[in-house]
């Protein structure tokens, strides 16, 4: 029988730190747990809410469901002529697996430290930061599949990542529980210093190890990010839009300062922070709630308050981002 625990307090178990209980938790620590925990008949019949860090979700209220809070452990590294492939457990913290991928003489996670999370909730948004995301590194992943009642193995085409996207919060939402995640790291390896603000970081070193890279966006990271173990926060709270080229162009003409990207298709990505920084609301607080002094797209909780607030914050940003603009900010955190 699984280890069941009723009416569990979930506020150390998303880095919001907001203050719910669920009617069932379970610690899963391998598959043979997460098998015991899903035949038990006390979850039966209540909603499955998976739980990894808990550092992209918005906890609305208190949870009549039964939670799997994911603790498989396991690190192991395979190679052929082209690459390393680790396969972490997809309770890894995904930092530390970071820091012990590159101590082990394997490059190529750097641009990605720091990032909040465990390794298994990693392939849900396709993480992402300083000019790498975790589709580029990712070779597969095994989950549980709760339409056949089998173990599976998804690919990189399979999983469909996009920007802050995949499978997993598109057709194959609550389908999935990862369990294990496979990155491959090309023995070739190459930095990746295309991002202005990491470039200028590492402007001192013409050479930059993995290592020094891995220091360096650590340092960034540090400086604008809040620590989750200091002041509730789920990373950035909203997604960068895409714009047509058109509409861009539109948009430089009142705002010449207007902080865009191109993309491949020729359409642009346009800094959220910088829409949300321009309408005011940099370093506001609501009560409990606010939005972050050095970083406008990072709301955070200071503790008391409750995701419904946080929530209806996040509406009113929105809203007068849409009423400035034209263009709507969607959120980043999947909210429960
Ligand atoms: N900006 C402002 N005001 C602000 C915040 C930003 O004017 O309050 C401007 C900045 O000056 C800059 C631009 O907006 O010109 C972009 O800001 P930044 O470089 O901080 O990056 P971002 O677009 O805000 C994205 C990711 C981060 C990731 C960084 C680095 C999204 C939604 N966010 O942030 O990801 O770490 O780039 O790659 O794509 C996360 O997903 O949780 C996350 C932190």
């Amino acid at each position: 029988m699984a280890d069941f625990h009723e009416f569990y307090p979930l506020r150390r178990h998303n880095t919001f730190g907001f203050d719910v209980r669920a009617r069932f938790a379970v610690h899963v620590r391998s598959e043979a747990d997460l098998l015991a925990a899903l035949a038990d008949p006390r979850g039966h019949g209540l909603p499955l809410v998976v739980l990894g860090g808990g550092s992209n979700v918005v906890l609305t209220g208190d949870l009549e469901a039964l939670v799997l809070l994911m603790e498989i452990p396991g690190y192991q590294i395979e190679s052929d002529d082209q690459a390393w492939r680790v396969t972490a457990g997809a309770g890894e913290n995904w930092n530390d697996l970071v820091g012990r991928t590159i101590a082990d003489g394997l490059p190529g996670l750097e641009n990605l430290a720091l990032i909040p999370g465990t390794a298994g909730a990693a392939p849900i948004q396709n993480i992402g930061a300083y000019g790498v995301e975790l589709r580029e590194r990712f070779a597969g992943l095994r989950a549980y599949d709760r339409q056949t009642g089998t173990f599976v193995s998804l690919d990189l085409q399979q999983c469909e990542f996009g920007y802050r996207d995949s499978l997993f919060k598109q057709a194959g939402y609550g389908r999935y529980i990862i369990t294990a995640v496979t990155l491959r790291l090309p023995r070739q390896w190459q930095p990746v210093l295309a991002y202005g603000e990491l470039a200028r970081e590492l402007e001192a070193n013409p050479a930059p190890d993995a290592a020094a890279i891995r220091e360096a966006v650590i340092a960034i990271r540090s400086r604008k990010l809040p620590d989750p173990a200091q002041v509730g926060n789920a990373g950035s709270f909203f997604k960068n839009p895409l714009v047509s080229a058109g509409q861009r162009a539109a948009l430089l003409q009142s705002n010449p300062d207007l902080v865009s990207y191109p993309q491949p298709d020729g359409s642009f990505k346009l800094a959220a922070g910088w829409l949300i920084d321009r309408c005011g609301f940099k370093g506001v607080s609501d009560g409990p709630v606010g939005v972050y002094g050095k970083q406008a797209l990072v709301l955070v909780h200071h503790g008391g308050g409750t995701g419904a607030a946080l929530l209806a914050l996040a509406h009113r940003i929105a809203d007068t981002v849409e009423a400035r603009f034209g263009v709507r900010i969607e959120p980043e955190p999947v909210v429960l």
